[in-house]
């Protein structure tokens, strides 16, 4: 991921695609000019990049010059596209071929025909690297294309955002869902979860999500997630991940302008994480952070015992159950540890001391997330 001023942009073309693309291009031109000497056009700036890599494949002879036109400000078409650097050149019975890098609503393209109209060439072709089909408002002929892509704002390979990106060898896509910080918080019962999850969301403005509430609000409301849910624990059989995921995927969509999410009491499993990070993604996003309270066992059980003096519940009255809830936490989310750790994604904090000094523990690594 990359930041160009204000806003975050995803991989989307690699080198590689690029190379192939202009090379087809290069292959359709060369067959069909045989062994007329072309002169290429590019349109500054963006095609910079393009003409260099396109004349260097080029099989035969050819001329190579540039127009500037200008039609671009910050992200959105403007309509008063001006013809900055004119042809000094005569072109009377030339086949020009215009080299551009994108083709967007065909402005450009439009101004281009209107210049070349008066230049009498033999025959004018239009070649683009990256084409939007559905931006495209106008019916001048594109003869090649080099690849067809969706109506979104890209950089890279001469294309820039306001002045930035024309230098990146491969091309990123403006991401849908601009940076969010999505946390796993984890920690053993007792360990404070619930209470740190509470200043977290208030201190950097995020949305918490207790699965366990996400199921309730479901069934209570009679959702179909949460109709379907129901049918799997009416049955005692455990409700597949797919419709957990759905449920959460609608708590995301819901606070689509969110500066990120704390997920509570999901994942459980390797699968569920997994399951997590396609979900993510395909919101443009990911998870920063597993972030683990860790809190001493003879801590942990003195805490839920003081606990459950006042609290009524019955599994924080018992030491072996609160024991065996200990442990089996540990065996469930072991897996859970490895997985973000693999992806260096994992960090324990000490859940021990007063709960502005976790608080503080917590930030600080949220802070160099
Ligand atoms: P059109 O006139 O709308 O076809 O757009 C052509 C010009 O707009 C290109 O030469 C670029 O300068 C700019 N443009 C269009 N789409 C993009 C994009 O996704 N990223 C960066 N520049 C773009
Ligand atoms: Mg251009």
């Amino acid at each position: 991921m990359i930041k160009l001023h204000d806003l975050y942009f995803k991989p989307f073309i690699s080198e590689e695609e690029i190379d192939t693309a202009v090379q087809k291009m290069v292959d359709g031109i060369a067959e069909d000019l045989g062994d007329e000497v072309p002169v290429f056009i590019g349109i500054l700036n963006g095609s910079f990049m393009l003409v260099s890599d396109f004349v260097k494949k080029y099989p035969k002879p050819c001329e190579v010059t540039f127009i500037k036109l200008a039609s671009y400000e910050g992200v959105k078409s403007t309509e008063d596209i001006q013809r900055l650097i004119g042809l000094t050149q005569d072109l009377t019975g030339r086949t020009v071929v215009i080299l551009e890098d994108i083709i967007d609503s065909g402005n450009t393209l439009a101004e281009v025909h209107r210049i070349f109209k008066n230049e009498n060439v033999k025959q004018l072709l239009i070649a683009t690297l990256f084409f939007k089909p559905e931006a495209y408002k106008k019916d001048f002929k594109l003869h090649y294309v080099g690849m067809e892509i969706p109506d979104k704002f890209i950089v890279g390979y001469g294309l820039d955002y306001n002045g930035l990106g024309r230098d990146l060898p491969n091309v990123y896509q403006l991401k849908t869902t601009q940076h969010m910080t999505n946390l796993v918080l984890f920690g053993p019962p007792g360990a404070g979860k619930g209470t740190q999850a509470n200043f977290l969301k208030e201190k950097y403005d995020l949305i918490h999500i207790s699965t366990g509430d996400v199921f309730r609000f479901n069934i209570k409301n009679e959702t179909a997630l949460g109709m379907l849910a129901k049918s799997y624990m009416d049955k005692g059989e455990l409700v597949p991940d797919q419709v957990t995921i759905d449920m959460l995927s609608k708590e995301v969509e819901k606070n689509a302008g969110a500066k990120g999410f704390i997920f509570d009491g999901f994942p459980r499993t390797n699968a569920q994480a997994k399951a997590l990070d396609v979900l993510m993604e395909s919101k443009d996003s990911q998870i920063d952070a597993m972030v683990a309270l860790e809190v001493d066992d003879e801590v942990l059980v003195n805490r839920l015992l003081e606990r459950g003096k006042t609290s009524g519940r019955t599994d924080d009255a018992d030491e072996s159950i609160i024991r065996n809830r200990i442990s089996l936490y540990y065996k469930k989310t072991a897996v859970l540890k490895n997985y973000y750790m693999d992806q260096d994604k994992y960090f324990g904090v000490d859940g021990v001391g007063s709960i502005e000094e976790i608080t503080e523990r917590l930030s600080k690594v949220i802070d160099n997330l």
